[in-house]
Protein backbone atom coordinates (compact mmCIF):
# COMPACT_ATOMS: atom_id res chain seq x y z
CA UNK A 1 0.00 0.00 0.00
CA UNK A 2 1.42 3.72 -0.62
CA UNK A 3 1.96 5.88 1.84
CA UNK A 4 -0.82 8.17 -0.05
CA UNK A 5 -3.20 5.00 0.07
CA UNK A 6 -2.43 4.09 3.86
CA UNK A 7 -3.64 8.13 4.57
CA UNK A 8 -6.55 7.24 2.99
CA UNK A 9 -7.37 4.44 5.08
CA UNK A 10 -6.30 6.61 8.32
CA UNK A 11 -9.32 8.83 7.07
CA UNK A 12 -11.34 6.57 7.10
CA UNK A 13 -11.06 4.85 9.72
CA UNK A 14 -11.53 7.67 11.80
CA UNK A 15 -15.16 8.38 9.65
CA UNK A 16 -15.97 4.94 10.37
CA UNK A 17 -15.36 5.09 14.58
CA UNK A 18 -17.60 8.15 14.07
CA UNK A 19 -20.64 6.76 12.44
CA UNK A 20 -19.92 3.59 15.20
CA UNK A 21 -20.43 6.68 17.45
CA UNK A 22 -24.11 7.34 16.64
CA UNK A 23 -25.51 4.52 18.94
CA UNK A 24 -23.20 5.01 22.00
CA UNK A 25 -23.01 8.31 22.29
CA UNK A 26 -20.03 10.55 23.18
CA UNK A 27 -19.71 10.33 26.64
CA UNK A 28 -20.43 6.69 27.29
CA UNK A 29 -17.68 5.44 24.53
CA UNK A 30 -15.80 8.14 24.31
CA UNK A 31 -16.00 7.54 20.63
CA UNK A 32 -16.56 10.89 18.64
CA UNK A 33 -20.14 12.05 17.82
CA UNK A 34 -21.57 12.03 14.02
CA UNK A 35 -20.82 15.13 12.48
CA UNK A 36 -22.69 13.85 9.75
CA UNK A 37 -25.82 13.47 11.15
CA UNK A 38 -28.43 15.30 9.41
CA UNK A 39 -29.25 18.73 11.70
CA UNK A 40 -32.82 20.15 10.91
CA UNK A 41 -32.29 23.95 11.12
CA UNK A 42 -36.20 24.00 11.57
CA UNK A 43 -36.37 22.57 14.58
CA UNK A 44 -34.55 24.82 16.62
CA UNK A 45 -36.57 27.52 18.72
CA UNK A 46 -37.51 31.00 17.13
CA UNK A 47 -34.57 32.99 18.85
CA UNK A 48 -33.13 36.06 16.44
CA UNK A 49 -29.78 33.50 16.30
CA UNK A 50 -31.13 30.92 15.26
CA UNK A 51 -33.06 32.67 12.29
CA UNK A 52 -29.94 33.32 11.27
CA UNK A 53 -29.03 30.12 10.98
CA UNK A 54 -32.18 28.94 9.39
CA UNK A 55 -31.53 32.06 6.74
CA UNK A 56 -27.84 30.19 6.33
CA UNK A 57 -29.19 27.08 5.52
CA UNK A 58 -31.58 29.02 2.83
CA UNK A 59 -29.05 30.91 1.03
CA UNK A 60 -27.04 27.48 0.74
CA UNK A 61 -29.75 25.43 -0.62
CA UNK A 62 -32.05 28.04 -1.90
CA UNK A 63 -29.05 30.18 -3.51
CA UNK A 64 -30.63 31.12 -6.59
CA UNK A 65 -33.80 32.84 -5.63
CA UNK A 66 -31.82 34.37 -2.71
CA UNK A 67 -29.11 35.61 -4.07
CA UNK A 68 -28.77 34.16 -7.59
CA UNK A 69 -28.54 36.16 -10.87
CA UNK A 70 -32.61 36.02 -11.00
CA UNK A 71 -33.23 36.59 -7.33
CA UNK A 72 -36.51 38.00 -6.04
CA UNK A 73 -34.52 41.25 -4.40
CA UNK A 74 -32.31 43.20 -7.50
CA UNK A 75 -30.42 44.44 -5.12
CA UNK A 76 -29.09 40.55 -3.23
CA UNK A 77 -28.21 39.74 -7.26
CA UNK A 78 -24.16 38.81 -6.34
CA UNK A 79 -24.22 35.41 -7.76
CA UNK A 80 -23.50 35.46 -11.75
CA UNK A 81 -25.23 32.00 -12.05
CA UNK A 82 -28.11 30.33 -10.66
CA UNK A 83 -26.33 27.63 -8.97
CA UNK A 84 -26.86 26.45 -5.55
CA UNK A 85 -24.23 26.35 -2.96
CA UNK A 86 -25.95 22.76 -1.62
CA UNK A 87 -25.22 21.17 -5.88
CA UNK A 88 -21.40 21.07 -4.40
CA UNK A 89 -21.58 20.69 -1.22
CA UNK A 90 -24.24 18.31 -0.78
CA UNK A 91 -26.83 17.90 1.57
CA UNK A 92 -26.04 21.74 2.61
CA UNK A 93 -22.80 20.89 3.45
CA UNK A 94 -23.25 17.76 5.87
CA UNK A 95 -21.86 14.66 3.02
CA UNK A 96 -18.23 13.68 3.70
CA UNK A 97 -16.10 14.05 0.75
CA UNK A 98 -18.69 16.55 -0.94
CA UNK A 99 -16.46 19.40 0.56
CA UNK A 100 -18.68 19.66 3.84
CA UNK A 101 -18.84 22.66 6.43
CA UNK A 102 -18.54 20.76 9.46
CA UNK A 103 -14.78 21.93 10.20
CA UNK A 104 -15.09 24.94 8.31
CA UNK A 105 -16.02 27.30 10.77
CA UNK A 106 -13.45 25.69 13.04
CA UNK A 107 -10.59 25.77 10.98
CA UNK A 108 -10.50 29.58 9.88
CA UNK A 109 -8.53 31.69 9.56
CA UNK A 110 -6.23 29.37 7.58
CA UNK A 111 -3.37 30.25 5.71
CA UNK A 112 -3.13 29.62 1.75
CA UNK A 113 -0.22 30.46 0.01
CA UNK A 114 1.52 32.00 2.26
CA UNK A 115 -1.28 34.53 3.31
CA UNK A 116 -4.27 34.28 6.07
CA UNK A 117 -7.43 33.56 4.80
CA UNK A 118 -10.70 34.54 6.31
CA UNK A 119 -13.32 32.56 6.53
CA UNK A 120 -15.53 35.83 4.93
CA UNK A 121 -12.65 35.62 2.04
CA UNK A 122 -12.85 31.88 1.52
CA UNK A 123 -16.96 32.08 0.91
CA UNK A 124 -16.27 34.95 -1.38
CA UNK A 125 -14.10 33.10 -3.22
CA UNK A 126 -16.76 30.66 -3.83
CA UNK A 127 -18.92 33.49 -4.92
CA UNK A 128 -16.61 34.65 -7.68
CA UNK A 129 -15.43 31.35 -8.73
CA UNK A 130 -18.15 28.55 -8.62
CA UNK A 131 -20.90 31.15 -8.17
CA UNK A 132 -19.42 33.37 -11.34
CA UNK A 133 -20.33 36.46 -9.36
CA UNK A 134 -19.57 39.21 -7.39
CA UNK A 135 -18.17 38.97 -3.37
CA UNK A 136 -21.19 39.39 -0.64
CA UNK A 137 -20.57 42.39 1.30
CA UNK A 138 -18.39 41.09 4.49
CA UNK A 139 -20.78 42.55 6.99
CA UNK A 140 -24.28 42.08 5.66
CA UNK A 141 -26.86 39.74 6.42
CA UNK A 142 -26.08 36.95 4.24
CA UNK A 143 -22.49 36.84 5.33
CA UNK A 144 -23.50 36.75 8.57
CA UNK A 145 -26.07 34.05 8.23
CA UNK A 146 -23.80 31.76 6.36
CA UNK A 147 -21.30 31.58 8.70
CA UNK A 148 -23.84 31.42 11.96
CA UNK A 149 -24.82 27.89 9.50
CA UNK A 150 -21.54 26.75 9.15
CA UNK A 151 -20.66 27.31 12.51
CA UNK A 152 -23.79 25.71 13.60
CA UNK A 153 -23.35 22.32 11.60
CA UNK A 154 -19.88 22.00 12.95
CA UNK A 155 -21.06 22.84 16.50
CA UNK A 156 -18.23 21.59 19.34
CA UNK A 157 -16.34 19.87 16.26
CA UNK A 158 -12.76 20.16 17.32
CA UNK A 159 -10.83 23.17 16.87
CA UNK A 160 -8.12 23.80 14.45
CA UNK A 161 -8.72 19.99 13.12
CA UNK A 162 -9.81 18.91 10.08
CA UNK A 163 -12.46 15.85 10.78
CA UNK A 164 -12.25 13.00 8.15
CA UNK A 165 -14.92 13.48 5.41
CA UNK A 166 -13.53 17.29 4.66
CA UNK A 167 -12.61 18.75 1.59
CA UNK A 168 -12.74 15.92 -1.61
CA UNK A 169 -11.80 12.19 -1.59
CA UNK A 170 -8.21 12.16 -2.27
CA UNK A 171 -7.72 9.83 -5.28
CA UNK A 172 -4.31 8.38 -6.40
CA UNK A 173 -2.82 9.48 -9.02
CA UNK A 174 -3.90 8.30 -12.73
CA UNK A 175 -2.73 5.26 -13.72
CA UNK A 176 -3.36 6.32 -17.41
CA UNK A 177 -2.88 9.77 -18.63
CA UNK A 178 -6.68 11.17 -18.44
CA UNK A 179 -8.05 10.59 -21.55
CA UNK A 180 -11.34 13.11 -22.93
CA UNK A 181 -12.47 11.01 -25.65
CA UNK A 182 -12.96 8.01 -23.17
CA UNK A 183 -14.52 10.24 -20.60
CA UNK A 184 -16.75 11.44 -22.98
CA UNK A 185 -17.94 7.85 -23.50
CA UNK A 186 -18.17 7.68 -19.91
CA UNK A 187 -20.22 11.21 -19.49
CA UNK A 188 -22.68 9.68 -22.50
CA UNK A 189 -23.48 6.83 -20.66
CA UNK A 190 -23.69 7.80 -17.16
CA UNK A 191 -24.19 11.31 -17.09
CA UNK A 192 -26.16 13.15 -19.76
CA UNK A 193 -29.54 11.20 -18.60
CA UNK A 194 -29.26 13.73 -16.44
CA UNK A 195 -26.49 16.61 -16.67
CA UNK A 196 -28.09 16.85 -20.75
CA UNK A 197 -25.79 16.11 -23.40
CA UNK A 198 -24.40 19.07 -23.57
CA UNK A 199 -23.61 19.62 -19.76
CA UNK A 200 -26.52 22.32 -20.01
CA UNK A 201 -28.90 20.60 -16.64
CA UNK A 202 -32.28 20.88 -16.05
CA UNK A 203 -33.69 24.57 -15.12
CA UNK A 204 -36.36 24.29 -12.69
CA UNK A 205 -39.74 25.03 -14.37
CA UNK A 206 -40.75 29.24 -13.82
CA UNK A 207 -41.69 30.66 -11.62
CA UNK A 208 -38.85 28.43 -9.86
CA UNK A 209 -35.19 29.70 -10.65
CA UNK A 210 -32.03 28.06 -10.44
CA UNK A 211 -31.77 23.91 -11.80
CA UNK A 212 -32.78 20.84 -10.57
CA UNK A 213 -29.42 19.24 -12.30
CA UNK A 214 -26.61 22.02 -12.53
CA UNK A 215 -25.08 22.84 -15.62
CA UNK A 216 -21.00 21.41 -15.92
CA UNK A 217 -20.11 23.76 -18.67
CA UNK A 218 -21.45 26.49 -20.93
CA UNK A 219 -22.78 30.02 -19.65
CA UNK A 220 -24.84 29.40 -16.87
CA UNK A 221 -21.84 26.71 -15.29
CA UNK A 222 -19.23 27.80 -12.68
CA UNK A 223 -16.08 29.82 -14.31
CA UNK A 224 -12.73 28.98 -15.12
CA UNK A 225 -11.58 30.16 -11.59
CA UNK A 226 -13.18 27.58 -9.61
CA UNK A 227 -12.37 24.76 -7.87
CA UNK A 228 -14.41 22.04 -9.74
CA UNK A 229 -13.38 23.22 -13.34
CA UNK A 230 -9.61 21.52 -12.25
CA UNK A 231 -9.34 18.18 -12.99
CA UNK A 232 -8.31 17.01 -10.00
CA UNK A 233 -10.93 18.53 -8.07
CA UNK A 234 -13.62 17.03 -10.13
CA UNK A 235 -12.87 13.96 -10.40
CA UNK A 236 -12.51 13.79 -6.40
CA UNK A 237 -15.46 14.90 -6.22
CA UNK A 238 -17.37 13.02 -9.08
CA UNK A 239 -15.96 9.22 -7.73
CA UNK A 240 -17.09 10.09 -4.33
CA UNK A 241 -20.55 11.45 -5.50
CA UNK A 242 -21.38 10.80 -8.74
CA UNK A 243 -23.67 9.59 -10.64
CA UNK A 244 -26.47 11.58 -7.73
CA UNK A 245 -28.13 9.02 -4.95
CA UNK A 246 -26.21 5.67 -6.06
CA UNK A 247 -22.80 6.77 -5.12
CA UNK A 248 -20.78 7.71 -1.74
CA UNK A 249 -17.10 7.67 -0.93
CA UNK A 250 -17.51 4.32 0.44
CA UNK A 251 -20.26 2.84 -2.57
CA UNK A 252 -18.19 4.14 -5.70
CA UNK A 253 -20.06 4.00 -8.83
CA UNK A 254 -16.91 5.17 -11.67
CA UNK A 255 -13.32 3.52 -10.96
CA UNK A 256 -10.51 6.36 -10.16
CA UNK A 257 -9.24 6.22 -13.91
CA UNK A 258 -13.06 6.71 -15.28
CA UNK A 259 -13.24 9.81 -12.95
CA UNK A 260 -10.15 10.97 -14.12
CA UNK A 261 -11.68 10.63 -17.51
CA UNK A 262 -14.54 12.12 -17.20
CA UNK A 263 -12.96 15.24 -15.12
CA UNK A 264 -10.92 15.29 -18.16
CA UNK A 265 -13.68 15.10 -20.69
CA UNK A 266 -15.74 17.97 -18.42
CA UNK A 267 -13.08 20.25 -17.60
CA UNK A 268 -11.93 20.61 -21.18
CA UNK A 269 -15.31 21.84 -21.93
CA UNK A 270 -15.70 25.50 -22.33
CA UNK A 271 -17.43 27.82 -19.71
CA UNK A 272 -17.48 31.47 -18.44
CA UNK A 273 -13.82 32.45 -17.88
CA UNK A 274 -13.28 34.68 -14.66
CA UNK A 275 -15.54 37.86 -14.73
CA UNK A 276 -13.44 41.17 -15.32
CA UNK A 277 -12.47 43.39 -12.34
CA UNK A 278 -15.46 43.77 -10.58
CA UNK A 279 -16.21 46.17 -7.74
CA UNK A 280 -15.76 45.17 -4.69
C1 LIG B 1 -19.46 24.44 -8.57
C2 LIG B 1 -19.25 23.90 -7.26
C3 LIG B 1 -19.35 24.83 -6.05
C4 LIG B 1 -20.36 25.70 -5.73
C5 LIG B 1 -21.63 26.00 -6.52
C6 LIG B 1 -19.98 26.30 -4.47
N1 LIG B 1 -18.81 25.80 -4.04
FE1 LIG B 1 -17.85 26.23 -2.28
N2 LIG B 1 -16.34 24.94 -2.76
C7 LIG B 1 -16.29 24.18 -3.90
C8 LIG B 1 -15.09 23.39 -3.89
C9 LIG B 1 -14.65 22.40 -4.96
C10 LIG B 1 -14.40 23.70 -2.69
C11 LIG B 1 -13.06 23.16 -2.21
C12 LIG B 1 -13.22 21.81 -1.59
C13 LIG B 1 -11.88 21.25 -1.11
O1 LIG B 1 -11.07 20.87 -1.94
O2 LIG B 1 -11.66 21.22 0.11
C14 LIG B 1 -15.23 24.69 -2.02
C15 LIG B 1 -14.91 25.24 -0.77
C16 LIG B 1 -15.73 26.09 -0.06
C17 LIG B 1 -15.47 26.55 1.29
C18 LIG B 1 -14.28 26.15 2.16
C19 LIG B 1 -14.70 24.97 3.03
C20 LIG B 1 -13.57 24.45 3.89
O3 LIG B 1 -13.81 24.11 5.06
O4 LIG B 1 -12.45 24.34 3.37
C21 LIG B 1 -16.51 27.35 1.65
C22 LIG B 1 -16.69 28.07 2.98
C23 LIG B 1 -17.42 27.40 0.52
N3 LIG B 1 -16.92 26.62 -0.49
C24 LIG B 1 -18.62 28.09 0.51
C25 LIG B 1 -19.52 28.09 -0.57
C26 LIG B 1 -20.78 28.81 -0.54
C27 LIG B 1 -21.31 29.63 0.62
C28 LIG B 1 -21.36 28.60 -1.77
C29 LIG B 1 -22.66 29.17 -2.29
C30 LIG B 1 -22.80 30.63 -2.20
C31 LIG B 1 -20.48 27.73 -2.52
N4 LIG B 1 -19.37 27.45 -1.77
C32 LIG B 1 -20.75 27.26 -3.80
C33 LIG B 1 -17.23 24.12 -4.91
C34 LIG B 1 -18.39 24.88 -4.97
C1 LIG C 1 -29.50 10.91 -11.44
C2 LIG C 1 -29.09 12.18 -12.01
C3 LIG C 1 -27.59 12.45 -12.09
C4 LIG C 1 -26.63 11.68 -12.70
C5 LIG C 1 -26.82 10.37 -13.46
C6 LIG C 1 -25.38 12.39 -12.53
N1 LIG C 1 -25.57 13.54 -11.83
FE1 LIG C 1 -24.15 14.93 -11.32
N2 LIG C 1 -25.54 15.93 -10.24
C7 LIG C 1 -26.88 15.63 -10.16
C8 LIG C 1 -27.53 16.52 -9.23
C9 LIG C 1 -29.01 16.53 -8.89
C10 LIG C 1 -26.51 17.36 -8.72
C11 LIG C 1 -26.69 18.41 -7.62
C12 LIG C 1 -26.77 17.66 -6.31
C13 LIG C 1 -27.59 18.30 -5.24
O1 LIG C 1 -28.18 19.37 -5.46
O2 LIG C 1 -27.71 17.70 -4.14
C14 LIG C 1 -25.27 16.99 -9.41
C15 LIG C 1 -24.04 17.63 -9.22
C16 LIG C 1 -22.90 17.37 -9.98
C17 LIG C 1 -21.67 18.13 -9.94
C18 LIG C 1 -21.40 19.35 -9.09
C19 LIG C 1 -22.22 20.55 -9.50
C20 LIG C 1 -21.77 21.24 -10.75
O3 LIG C 1 -22.48 22.13 -11.24
O4 LIG C 1 -20.68 20.92 -11.26
C21 LIG C 1 -20.80 17.54 -10.82
C22 LIG C 1 -19.38 17.95 -11.13
C23 LIG C 1 -21.47 16.39 -11.38
N3 LIG C 1 -22.75 16.33 -10.86
C24 LIG C 1 -20.91 15.52 -12.30
C25 LIG C 1 -21.54 14.35 -12.73
C26 LIG C 1 -20.88 13.35 -13.54
C27 LIG C 1 -19.46 13.45 -14.10
C28 LIG C 1 -21.78 12.34 -13.70
C29 LIG C 1 -21.58 11.02 -14.44
C30 LIG C 1 -20.50 10.19 -13.94
C31 LIG C 1 -23.01 12.71 -13.04
N4 LIG C 1 -22.81 13.93 -12.45
C32 LIG C 1 -24.17 11.95 -13.02
C33 LIG C 1 -27.53 14.63 -10.85
C34 LIG C 1 -26.92 13.62 -11.54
Amino acid sequence: MSRRNAGGMVLLVGLAAGLIGIGGGYILWGWPPNWYAARDVFRLPATPENQLIQYGWQLVTETPRLIGKSASDPALRYAGNDLACTQCHLKAGGKPFAAPFISTFASFPMMANDEVLTLTERINGCMTRSMNGQPLPESGREMDALIAYMRFIGKDSPEGVRIAGMGLLPLAPPQQKPDRERGEKIFSGSCASCHGTNGQGQRRLPPEVGFSVPPLWGADSFNSEAGMSHMETAAGFIRANMPYLTTDYRNPSLSEQEAWDVAAYITSQPRPSKPSEQPH
